[in-house]
């Protein structure tokens, strides 16, 4: 057996949401050729890999987490050549390649769910999900009172009166991991993918697959619509899915055996406590799981001290290392989130959305940063109705959870839209209309000015890179004023971030070495943050 390459521990993954990072074919959707062209973008940024979101053939209804075929690609989106091609030119710059597998639900257009459709109640194409006969006195009521997380109840009725479950829409059904055929059947696509040259899986609702054994009422039926977490206790988060992330490890140890390096599974996890988190990451299991916490936090000294503390307390205890994020194709983008009123991107949001990031990349283990997170691109708070395609909206009918605000196609360059963002034809529309002022933004732009965004997410990577004491590791923390959060990384790297508006004592002598705004020597001002080299 070789040593292996523990390369995931520390990386930085960048999340190509594709559909919106560069079109080259000019229909207003991006694509695997547009990923392509934008992997040289990428390396200068100085990121370890990609993970790219669904691509396979599907209807669409939730943007590819409604899957058709596991080892195809859409025709919106390219070929299997096309996938190939992306395959070698990211290994050629040396960009790891991950793919976002989706094992909880597939579409309805999938054709073992057109079977279970055309097949009989109690025949195996049904076994395969999860269909039951309806209560009441001619089946008309649902098997049991679960909503869906996207609105709505989670069961939907068929012609000859049975019920299937979806968790999130009609066009999603679950698939029935009880079934040994499932699981079969993603060894099969995992290994089609392992063996196209993939470095590993971010898997979708990956604390999702099993529900309660009987699948019994719920006391709070709502709860899953309600946030935007899972957390129907009987739907979600069931022990036997440990087994399925154990298996699907021993696969990708096959494959680490063979040459070295391992290839890596990050799940997204949302689970009530960092303890169960902590689950997810045991050394037979997944890599790495997306610790939502810090995301979640609001911008607040005392809740991120607590949520880093936990995630070291309870997550680095299991020999894995923990994985931040802060923003992704789901979440309202920081700029926003830390309070940038609508648009515009020199207030306060982006101020500490730029220290948040700083915080981040010095923080111990392994970071997540989404599309345009580098730009500092608000959230697009003013999208008309009749633009938005999230099926939430569909579904609720309300802007609330709503998720398009952070899927606009990127810019690239230009004073107009589509900002480069499509090519070579003319009028070509982005499927989601670029607001005027995300010319501020562009990339071209952003590269040009050392104070960007860009800039300072460029620079963070490449001294994680150089330095020693960032990346995998342990934290201690300094005594610090009420506002303000300062950590020691290994030999004396300081990082602080000023979470008020007033100015504080910097915790560290001299010059920082990077902040994420003018910081004289001896001042931390509000809203910043700045790593030293100190011995502390
Ligand atoms: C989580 C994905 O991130 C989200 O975009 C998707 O809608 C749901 N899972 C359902 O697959």
């Amino acid at each position: 057996m070789l040593s292996k390459y523990h390369w995931w521990r520390d990386a930085v993954i960048y999340q190509v949401y594709v559909r919106s990072f560069l079109d080259s074919t000019g229909d207003g959707i991006g694509d695997l050729a547009g990923v392509r062209a934008g992997l040289p973008y990428l390396k200068k940024l100085g990121v370890d890999g990609i993970w790219l979101s669904p691509f396979y053939p599907s209807p669409q209804h939730d943007h590819g987490y409604d899957v058709a075929d596991y080892r195809g690609v859409d025709p919106l989106f390219g070929d299997l050549a096309e996938f190939d091609s992306l395959m070698a030119a990211a290994r050629r710059l040396g960009i790891k390649v991950l793919l976002d597998i989706v094992p909880n639900h597939c579409s309805s257009e999938h054709p073992w769910f057109r079977e279970a459709l055309a097949g009989e109640p109690g025949s195996p194409a049904r076994a395969r999900f999860h269909f039951a006969d309806g209560r009441g006195p001619d089946g008309s009521e649902p098997p049991n009172n679960w909503h869906a997380m996207f609105g709505g109840p989670a069961w939907t009725r068929v012609p000859d009166g049975q019920w299937y479950l979806h968790m999130f829409t009609p066009e999603q059904p679950d698939w029935n991991w009880r079934n040994p055929e499932i699981a079969d059947e993603f060894d099969r696509t995992l290994r089609f993918w392992l063996d196209r040259g993939v470095d590993g899986f971010r898997i979708d609702v990956a604390a999702g697959l099993f529900k309660h054994p009987g699948l019994p009422d719920s006391d709070d039926p709502e709860a899953d619509a309600r946030t935007r977490d899972s957390v129907n206790p009987l739907a979600w988060n069931q022990p036997e899915v440990h087994e399925v992330w154990r298996r699907w490890r021993s696969l990708c140890e096959e494959y680490a055996d063979r040459d070295g390096l391992e290839r890596l599974l990050v799940g997204e996890v949302s689970v009530p406590t960092a303890r169960e988190h902590a689950l997810y990451v045991r050394p037979d299991e997944l890599h790495q799981a997306f610790f939502f916490d810090l995301l979640g936090a609001p911008w607040d000294a005392d809740a991120f001290r607590k949520v880093i503390s936990e995630a070291m307390q309870d997550i680095a205890g299991t020999g894995s290392t923990v994985t931040w994020v802060l923003n992704n194709h789901d979440q309202v983008r920081t700029v926003t989130r830390y309070g940038e009123p609508a648009t515009g991107g020199s207030g306060l949001g982006a101020a500490r959305a730029r220290a948040a990031a700083l915080l981040m990349l010095a923080l111990p283990g392994a970071a997540y940063i989404y599309q345009g997170e580098e730009l500092g691109l608000p959230e697009v708070v003013d999208l008309p109705d009749d633009v938005l395609t999230d099926p939430i909206f569909r579904r609720t009918g309300s802007r609330a959870r709503i998720r398009d605000g952070c899927r606009v196609p990127l810019p690239w360059s230009g004073q107009a839209s589509p900002f480069g963002f499509t090519s070579g034809v003319e009028g070509a529309k982005p499927w989601l209309p670029q607001p005027s002022y995300f010319a501020e933004y562009a990339t071209d732009r952003a590269l040009a000015d050392t104070r960007s965004f860009w800039h300072l997410y460029r620079d963070g990577l490449q001294l994680r890179a150089s330095l020693p004491q960032l990346g995998e590791g342990t934290l201690r923390w300094l005594d610090t004023p009420p506002d303000v959060l300062a950590f020691v990384r290994g030999d004396g790297l300081v990082c602080a971030v000023n979470f008020g508006t007033a100015p504080a004592p910097a915790p560290a002598p001299g010059t920082p070495l990077l902040s994420s705004g003018p910081c004289p020597p001896g001042v931390l001002p509000g809203a910043t943050a700045a790593w030293w080299l100190n011995d502390l």
